[in-house]
């Protein structure tokens, strides 16, 4: 008789009903966007909603909870398109809050996965785990290893199966504070030969050879970080574990490809009408998928945080069309059919369809916009360039291309080669196309840690909004223009500003590359003024007087009769900086932190460019 093989949603439904009829509260996902989480831009695993309760304290549902979060993680991008990643997955998990511990967990989680009734019907000769090899914050843990020896010797399971690893691999922490401890790690063999259990070396081997998949993941919380350190025990010891759903399905329906399985069949085969290849197909499916679901938790397109990263996802996948535009036709589709894979599972993307599809097509429309404009820019940096061999390649043009209009890499890559043949060379070989890469690669890091620096001091400081960040800046350019007029003259005047939660970016007249000591000057006066705790301040005044107290104007705006300035120091007479400007700033220079200069460059003859941030 051939095995009836278990679809995505019967996976779904086993995994909630097992836990229910042991006895857990089953909760709904929460939101892809963290609730009072300013620290994270989404949800990445499904205990992230429970870390208070974790922390000890008591969630209304009980001590028994299992749920199926949302998650997205971004950080391996680029891999989509190969068997495994995924920007947006699921995350089965179930957790003890000071009730059972190892025995139970361990036990359910072989049950769940090798019962043919009512599990999941994995074959138990395939499976292998790993517990935590201690070290100073914690000892072995044997307590797991004997139990799972056990239950393999129940059941029948031969050879060696239970590894002991370092802290690296199993031992678990959600961040640098909080709750942490060891845990043991499921891994399910893809070949279907190795069922006779392997030594240590042999199974080192496999898993770097990709020949076994982690399924399970079930971490023993006892322990509390503090910057880093476990620093005491947890009040009670928790369980918190996690199994990736879409990882299981694959191993269920016997795939080695997460496309593969039940979940993209059908999507697949709408996006591969629109792609030339199987990695864009993919790619497409996996971006689109993600931003449905932002969407319907209320992310918008945008430059900051997660809009960014949604702008980013949409246009990453009308990038891997065949001709870089979608049609709303198309998107309709696509959507349609994404969504029909989550009817009641999760209904706000359902009663959002016609949100989810305009919001997609208005972002695929403007990234259309910004292909032509990227391609004109990239003309005129060509007419600029004489040496063709090295164009871009001592720059930052590619990545600031990229930065400013969402202007891919791999389009500018095209672009290069066009030139090049029409300049009778040969298009970029690997090498080139490695150095491009690398360079641009070199940028984005650095801006990354830009961000992450930046996102870091919003939380240490409370700073909820973007508003708040941008406000900081805002007062930190006008500090930056009085500095630099110490510092350089008088001649210095305000050309344009731009602020983001990330940077300011100050344009102004000067007609030569500054030094590095005139930068460094710079940074110390803006620095010791922010030192000095000086306050910001505001008057109303009519136009004319405002000019006599020779408060700074950026001759581009216009201005009424009434004017404010806004001026730092004691009082209008002997202030540091005075400017008028419409606001909003903050009222004491005490709240911008550390300023640094990250960038000083030409915009255009006589006008330069400097971005800076605040840490
Ligand atoms: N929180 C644990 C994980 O994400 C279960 O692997």
């Amino acid at each position: 008789m051939e095995k009836k093989v278990l679809t995505s949603t019967e996976i779904r439904s086993r995994f909630l009903a097992f836990f229910e009829e042991r006895g857990h509260a089953i909760l709904l996902s929460a939101s892809l966007v963290p609730e009072n989480d300013p620290s994270v831009l989404f949800n990445t695993a499904g205990m992230q909603p429970l870390v208070p309760y974790l922390m000890g304290e008591r969630h209304p549902s009980g001590v028994r909870l299992a749920s199926i979060q949302k998650c997205v993680r971004t950080g391996d991008i680029d891999e989509v398109g190969d068997s495994t990643h995924l920007t947006f997955f699921e995350m089965m998990g179930n957790w003890s809050l000071g009730d059972y511990f190892k025995q139970e967990a361990i036990e359910w989680s072989f049950d769940l996965l090798t019962n043919s009734e009512y599990g999941f019907a994995l074959d138990p000769q395939r499976l292998y785990v790993t517990c935590f090899e201690g070290n100073d914050d914690a000892p072995r843990d044997e307590e797991s290893a004997d139990i799972w020896r056990e239950i393999f010797k129940k059941h029948g399971v031969t050879g060696e199966r239970v590894y002991f690893l370092p802290a690296k691999n199993n031992w678990w922490s959600p961040g640098d504070n909080g709750p942490c401890g060891p845990d043991t790690e499921m891994f399910y063999d893809l070949t279907g030969k190795l069922t006779h259990g392997m030594t240590f070396d042999e199974y080192k081997k496999t898993d770097e050879d990709q020949k076994v998949v982690e399924i399970w993941n079930d971490v023993f919380m006892e322990y509390v970080k503090k910057d880093g350190k476990v620093v005491g025990k947890l009040e009670n010891k928790n369980v918190d574990t996690g199994s990736g759903f879409e990882r299981v399905v694959t191993v269920v329906q016997g795939k080695n490809n997460v496309y593969e399985t039940d979940i993209w069949t059908d999507t697949i085969m709408e996006t591969r009408n629109i792609s030339d290849n199987q990695k864009s197909e993919r790619v497409i499916a996996d971006h689109l998928r993600t931003a449905v679901f932002m969407i319907a938790d209320g992310v918008t397109p945008s430059n900051t945080d997660r809009g960014y990263i949604l702008r980013r996802l949409i246009r990453r996948a009308v990038f891997n069309t065949k001709t870089k535009k979608i049609s709303k036709h198309e998107v309709q589709k696509i959507v349609a059919t994404i969504i029909k894979k989550y009817d009641g599972v999760y209904e706000n993307v359902v009663t959002q369809e016609e949100k989810i599809i305009s919001e997609i097509v208005g972002e695929a429309e403007k990234f259309e916009k910004t292909v032509v404009t990227g391609l004109k820019r990239i003309t005129d940096l060509f007419k600029k360039e004489n040496n063709i061999d090295t164009f871009a390649l001592d720059n930052n043009d590619l990545f600031d291309l990229y930065q400013s209009s969402g202007f891919p890499v791999e389009l500018s890559l095209e672009e290069i080669d066009r030139e090049r043949v029409s300049k009778g060379l040969s298009v970029i070989d690997n090498d080139l196309r490695k150095k491009y890469l690398e360079k641009f690669n070199e940028e984005m890091k650095k801006h990354q840690e830009l961000s992450r620096a930046g996102a870091e001091h919003k939380f240490k400081g409370g700073m909820g909004g973007t508003g708040e960040v941008e406000t900081r800046y805002h007062t930190a350019t006008h500090l930056l223009h009085q500095a630099l007029r110490d510092v350089l003259g008088t001649e210095v005047s305000q050309k344009g500003s731009n602020i983001t939660a990330e940077r300011l970016r100050f344009d102004f007249s000067f007609p030569r590359k500054m030094t590095d000591e005139e930068k460094k000057r710079v940074e110390d006066i803006v620095n010791e003024k922010i030192a000095l705790k000086m306050p910001m301040q505001k008057v109303v005044m009519k136009k004319a007087d405002a000019e006599k107290t020779g408060a700074l104007h950026f001759f581009g705006d216009k201005y009424g009769d009434e004017v404010n300035v806004y001026f730092i120091g004691d009082d209008i007479e002997t202030a540091y900086s005075k400017e008028f400007c419409g606001g909003p700033h903050v009222t004491n220079l005490s709240e911008l932190g550390h300023f640094m200069i990250t960038k000083e460059e030409a915009v255009s003859a006589g006008v330069r460019r400097i971005k800076a941030i605040l840490d």
